[in-house]
């Protein structure tokens, strides 16, 4: 009975410390989060790379949280293409927001952006760097190393891009900066797209992670966390099926209009994988499927996954890209998709 009575008391004292870790790990994980939350709410400056379809995005919901964003690119006419891009955009977002002041709305938005072709004085007093430049490492690992001798030294740098390591794009700038180096991937068209990626290498300090989680929520984004692997969530996901979806066309196992018509209607996707792979652009497809095969040597995504297919190269090889090109795996000259 005294042993009965010992057991019980141990067990209730086991309990008691359980609940004091929980309060403890709650208390500790709320500071951290309400550190983060303060830290992404006081930013006020942004600076985004790129003045193309992504920057420009970046840019305009940055702007509409009421961040004062630079965007910059190498010439004038990009930015003035990633500025009728922002323009067309709030235009039709202020139409829905607030339809009896549409021009008060834009010229708020407007006003929270200015442009730069001058890289290094474009981060000199920034919060947070945001980089969506051409696809091409060394171009970005370039660009970071010349911003990391340039930015403030808290300045968080972050990488949009879809398919490079985050960890391989912030390699020359320094250790310092690494930990505060991470991926922020939003989905195009940006203002629409609610879901951001958000990426940690093994050298992204924790607070500045919790940090770009909730910046994502103040850009009205629903943020994921995700380790710095090949495609991320979405499109390490999505690539291999798009692919796969291909070789069922090569094999002669159905019609891409077949496999459309069933990944709708018996998977309840909105676009069936050869509409997406139009939309998304057969070259940007193959290209990421490419660039994954050095990866997969590495072991990081089954070479199986990801092997080129000979239908899409071919197509590609004719210029077939998909919508932007008039004619992919369906033909779009007549202004609507032929899937004779
Ligand atoms: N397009 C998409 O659907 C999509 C989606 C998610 C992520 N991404 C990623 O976003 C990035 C940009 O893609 P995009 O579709 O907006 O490309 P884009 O071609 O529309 O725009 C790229 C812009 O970067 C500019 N640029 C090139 N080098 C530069 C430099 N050194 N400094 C400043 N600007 C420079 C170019 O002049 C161009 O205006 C890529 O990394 C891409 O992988 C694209």
């Amino acid at each position: 009975m005294l042993a009965a009575r010992s057991v019980l008391r141990t067990q209730a004292q086991l309990a008691s410390a359980a609940r004091v870790n929980t309060v403890a790990r709650a208390l500790s994980t709320s500071s951290v989060a309400y550190d983060a939350k303060q830290r992404a709410d006081s930013m006020q400056r942004v600076t985004v790379f790129g003045a193309g379809l992504m920057g420009a995005g970046i840019a305009q919901v940055s702007a509409q949280a009421g961040l004062k964003v630079t965007l910059t690119d190498v010439t004038d006419k990009a930015l003035e293409n990633g500025i009728n891009i922002i323009k067309k955009s709030v235009a039709r977002v202020a139409k829905k927001q607030q339809p009896d002041d549409i021009e008060g709305f834009t010229n708020k938005v407007l006003q929270n952006i200015s442009t730069s072709t001058d890289a290094g004085a474009a981060v000199a007093d920034t919060d947070l760097v945001v980089e969506a430049i051409l696809e091409n490492l060394k171009v970005k690992q370039d660009l970071f190393a010349f911003l990391d001798t340039k930015a403030k030294k808290d300045t968080i740098f972050a990488s949009n891009t879809s398919s490079l390591s985050i960890g391989e794009i912030a390699l020359k700038c320094s250790e310092e900066r690494q930990t505060q180096f991470a991926g922020l991937h939003f989905f195009n068209p940006v203002p629409a797209m609610k879901l951001v990626e958000v990426v940690r290498t093994p050298k992204t300090s924790q607070e500045v992670f919790d940090t770009l989680l909730e910046l994502s929520v103040r850009l009205g984004k629903v943020p994921v966390k995700c380790k710095d692997m090949p495609g991320f969530i979405v499109n390490r996901l999505l690539v291999p099926y798009l692919l796969e979806a291909v070789r069922m066309v090569e094999r002669g196992d159905a019609t891409p209009e077949d496999i459309d018509i069933a990944m709708k209607l018996g998977a309840g996707y909105p676009m069936g994988p050869f509409e997406l792979l139009d939309f998304i652009g057969l070259d940007t497809t193959q290209f990421i499927a490419q660039g994954w095969i050095t990866k997969a040597e590495e072991g990081l995504v089954p070479l199986d996954l990801i092997k080129p297919t000979d239908l899409m190269a071919k197509l590609v090889e004719q210029g077939k890209l998909g919508r932007k090109s008039g004619a992919g795996f369906y033909d779009y000259s007549s202004g609507k998709p032929n899937k004779g």
